[in-house]
């Protein structure tokens, strides 16, 4: 059999990045601790309803990329796109919003695109988000920018930008959709294909079009002006907020973002080492999104969520870092076979005392055993020998000088503790 391999735009995490990986996603976790976040965990796979009755009906995730199925019981189910609408659904499903007026959560995970694969879009990719539940303050969004701002600095990122923008309230969105097509359609000839197709269903998405004709048609387009006065006071907050916490922002007239259920503040934080795909992470309020989807009462919120391929590819291009130290194990060696099971008792009372040991456990020389050891970055070796066993001793060696004495399991223990 031909040997099998990775679908296309899903990757394997091997131990060696595995370990970056994890350090992202504790200091992540510090860093939601010390703003009050608790974690939400929700299902990888959903009733597809959840993203098509929230992202929106014409949003691209929606209509091109979605994993989409009919299941063994013939419902129709999705991957998770995205984490948003699941978290939405999960605190009207348990009435999250009734126990508590406040509820502060984050999440972490794959998310699924059927996207076309290149540098930076994945079809299995994750992300790490945040959403906030119950307040409609712009002082809010000025903390959550803030958790933003202090996660990627935890993260050793810098470069990035972030881009700021307001989308107004729903009644304003139809008026943007409107300015926004009114002002483009007598120059539809001059769009590019895809464009001249969203014209119709989905105007705002033509504002990100990457084709250079498409950008200077919009170049005088400011969704701002179509944004009414309370919505326009709350942003004027916002901004305020931002700048009197130095957490900097560039206003960008065009910011839109992809899904549907965005109001009034809206962002993007960018970076410069990510080629076309440049969006480490994006997010918005969403005010009016718990109602539409069945909520029995308006809960305004807010989120973001950043990806974390983009984060490792954007600390990569940063230049290499020195790798973290790993974790050096005590090595435990067995002179000849029979000494293999004292080996590995000895290596489990090391681990109940919570120093990392590696026994060895196939019958092979001593000096294999001791090259191994050294390329593991041991610093010492237990060397157990008949006499070891029979004595109740073991031989330490020093692997750092090569100095070797044999010394009882408690003086041992304490010896590699100390320097553990
Ligand atoms: P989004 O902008 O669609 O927002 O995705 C957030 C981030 O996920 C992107 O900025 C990017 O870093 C990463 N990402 C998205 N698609 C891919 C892909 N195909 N391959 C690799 N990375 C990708 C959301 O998903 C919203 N749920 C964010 C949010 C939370 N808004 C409010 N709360």
């Amino acid at each position: 059999m031909t040997p099998l391999k990775a679908l296309g735009g899903t990757s394997d995490i091997l131990p060696e990045e595995a370990q970056a990986w994890q350090q992202l996603e504790e200091k992540a976790r510090r860093v939601f601790q010390l703003y009050g976040y608790q974690e939400i965990r929700t299902p990888l796979i959903e009733e597809a309803a959840v993203f098509t009755s929230s992202l929106g009906e014409a949003a691209e995730i929606v209509t091109k990329q979605m994993y989409l199925f009919e299941d063994r019981g013939g419902r129709s189910v999705a991957l998770r796109p995205e984490g948003t609408a699941s978290v939405v659904r999960a605190l009207i499903e348990h009435g999250l919003d009734k126990t508590s007026p406040l509820n502060r959560f984050y999440y972490g995970g794959a998310m699924f695109r059927a996207e076309r694969p290149q540098k930076g879009r994945r079809r299995q990719f994750h992300q790490i988000g945040v959403e906030v539940f119950g307040s409609a303050s712009p002082h809010q969004d000025v903390e959550l920018l803030c958790l933003l701002k202090r996660l990627l600095e935890e993260w050793g990122l810098s470069g990035w930008k972030l881009k700021l923008n307001s989308l107004g309230c729903r009644e304003d969105r139809a008026k943007i959709v409107e300015h926004v097509r009114a002002t483009l359609a007598p120059q539809a000839a001059k769009l590019c294909e895809d464009c001249r197709q969203r014209l119709e269903k989905n105007p705002l998405r033509i504002l990100d079009c990457k084709e250079e004709g498409c950008r200077k048609l919009c170049e005088g387009i400011d969704v701002y002006e179509a944004v009414c006065a309370p919505c326009k006071e709350h942003f004027e907050q916002v901004k305020r907020g931002l700048e009197a916490l130095a957490v900097p922002f560039d206003r960008d007239p065009h910011l839109v973002r992809g899904l549907d259920y965005y109001t009034r503040t809206a962002f993007e934080v960018v970076h410069p080492g990510l080629g076309a795909q440049d969006a480490l992470g994006g997010g918005g309020r969403y005010d009016d999104l718990v109602k539409l989807m069945g909520g029995s009462t308006p809960v305004p919120a807010i989120g973001f969520a950043v990806g974390i391929e983009r984060v490792l590819m954007a600390l990569e291009s940063a230049g290499p870092k020195p790798p973290e130290p790993a974790a050096r194990p005590v090595y435990v060696a067995a002179v000849s076979s029979a000494e293999i099971p004292n080996a590995l008792e000895l290596a489990e009372q090391l681990r109940r005392a919570g120093i990392a040991a590696f026994a060895n456990l196939e019958e092979r020389p001593l000096g294999r055993q001791m090259k191994q050891a050294s390329s593991m970055g041991a610093r010492f070796a237990l060397i157990l020998g008949a006499d070891e066993v029979k004595e109740k001793m073991v031989m330490v060696k020093d692997m750092q000088t090569g100095e070797q004495k044999k010394e009882s399991l408690a003086d041992a223990l304490r010896k590699v503790n100390h320097n553990a």
